[in-house]
């Protein structure tokens, strides 16, 4: 027992550690919008501390392909470690989020190319990103699309979004977490469904089952998305971090390893110049300067 507790202490400590060390960097030069094939980016919101990629592969409904998913990455890495920036928005056009992996790409494959490649290999940076990611779903989020927008932590969509798992009709399974995040949010019954018919499921649908939190009209999607990454920037970044990882921690972990690394990462802001910040703020009836110390 005090093993764990001290394992977990020392996480926490670490990620503290880290997230210190990443609001010290400055920004970095990386590729911009003019030299990206397969994305857009801009920063913005009132205090610009939001970042919008906008996902642009128009032709092909926002297939994901190998190009996309590596630009997708370098500019997850840039944004990440830019002090300025307290949130991303990851969204597409009107009619896709993104519809799936680039079936054309994968169709010649084979077992062994998949194996010697890594095939999917650039997908998990979304999921390890320590910044908060919303994903603003219009359209299409079908296959990998839909497994992208689940890596993200907040997920609002359009009135017309339409979520799904077709790789069954595709001879093939989920293979960026459909199979494993849909089961966690929605459970196995409704998993077992969307994965082994290939229906598609409404953006109303989505929300009651859990997988979305917010339908909004399409023309104002985006607005609210970066409202939302707004409102959590106006939160020590130190601080969020940490809860995401709490949150993130939920997945992984039973209930009682869980409320233990939630403990200790609350006793761990302890260390914080802005826990106590917070709370004089709080005492002395003005607002808090989160410092991200
Ligand atoms: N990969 C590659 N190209 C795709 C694509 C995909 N996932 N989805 C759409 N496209 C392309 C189409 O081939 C078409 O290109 P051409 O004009 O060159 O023919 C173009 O985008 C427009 O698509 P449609 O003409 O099909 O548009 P539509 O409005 O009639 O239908 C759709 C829209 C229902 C989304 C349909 O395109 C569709 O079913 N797409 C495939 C969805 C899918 O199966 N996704 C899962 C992929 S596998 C995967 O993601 C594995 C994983 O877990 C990572």
């Amino acid at each position: 027992m005090a093993n764990i507790a001290k394992l977990l202490a020392g996480r926490a400590q670490h990620v503290l550690q880290v997230a210190a060390k990443q609001t010290q960097l400055t920004p970095r030069f990386f590729a911009s919008a003019a030299n990206l094939e397969f994305l857009k980016h801009e920063v913005t919101g009132e205090k610009k501390n939001v970042a919008v990629i906008t996902l642009n592969r128009p032709k092909a409904l926002n297939a994901l392909c190998n190009g996309l998913m590596k630009e997708l990455s370098q500019t997850l890495d840039a944004y990440e470690k830019d002090k300025s920036i307290a949130a991303i928005v990851i969204t597409g056009s009107e009619k896709a989020f993104a519809a799936g992996a680039d079936i054309k790409e994968m169709q010649p494959n084979t077992y062994s190319q998949c194996i010697m490649g890594n095939l999917l290999s650039e997908w998990t940076r979304v999921a390890r990103c320590q910044k908060p990611i919303i994903a603003a779903v219009n359209g299409y989020a079908l296959g990998g699309g839909c497994e992208l927008a689940m890596m993200c932590d907040i997920i609002y969509a359009g009135e017309k979004a339409k979520f799904g798992q077709p790789e069954i009709a595709l001879g093939t399974i989920p293979g960026a977490g459909g199979t494993q995040r849909l089961t966690r949010v929605v459970g196995k019954s409704k998993a077992m469904e969307i994965c082994l018919t290939g229906n598609m499921i409404s953006a109303t649908e989505a929300e009651k089952m859990g997988l979305v939190s917010k339908v909004l009209p399409a023309d104002q999607l985006v607005n609210e998305a970066v409202k939302l990454g707004e409102k959590i920037g106006t939160h020590s970044g130190l601080i969020v971090q940490l809860c995401k990882e709490a949150v993130n921690t939920a997945y992984e972990t039973t209930l009682q390893e869980g409320l233990k690394f939630e403990r200790r990462t609350f006793h761990a802001t302890f260390s914080t110049e802005d826990r106590k910040e917070g709370m004089t703020a709080f005492v002395e009836k003005r607002p808090a300067n989160f410092k991200n110390n």
